[in-house]
């Protein structure tokens, strides 16, 4: 198991590289911006934004624009420990399924910040995901 907490300053640190990579997003169809940043295990951080295409179905949410950086970057053995997720409105942004899927493959540990209709929330990702998928193949 991982740190059973992330310090709030911490947050404010990946709120504020999540709030800056949504000014890069390319959300011209829902005029939803998202940002997203996240540390390591290792601890580097990495950031992504929305980005939204013509074809709608091909949009890619900040979270995994962030996490897919990540492991350009490191390769896939990085580990996600915290990730924070901000809208440019700061409206509620609570991550969406696939993301959760994606956030539980490199980092089966992670605590996720993000803005629910009841306010700011951490959450482990065993709790947004519960039983979440993962292919035994032996
Ligand atoms: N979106 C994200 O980037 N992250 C989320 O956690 C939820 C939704 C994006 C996808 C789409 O570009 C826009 O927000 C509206 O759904």
């Amino acid at each position: 198991m991982g740190k059973k907490t992330v310090h709030p300053a911490e947050w404010r640190k990946l709120l504020r590289t999540a709030r800056a990579a949504l000014k890069n997003a390319h959300a011209e169809y829902s005029h939803y911006k998202v940002g997203a940043a996240l540390r390591t295990r290792k601890g580097q951080v990495f950031s992504g934004c929305n980005v939204e295409n013509t074809c709608y179905g091909l949009s890619n949410c900040a979270e995994r624009t962030a996490i897919f950086s990540a492991v350009a970057q490191l390769g896939p053995a990085m580990e996600i420990a915290a990730i924070a997720i901000a809208q440019g409105d700061d409206k509620p942004c609570t991550p969406c399924g696939a993301c959760r899927q994606v956030i539980y493959e490199f980092g089966p540990n992670a605590v996720i910040y993000y803005q629910a209709e009841d306010g700011w929330k951490s959450a482990r990702i065993s709790k947004l995901l519960p039983d979440a998928f993962r292919a035994k193949t032996s």
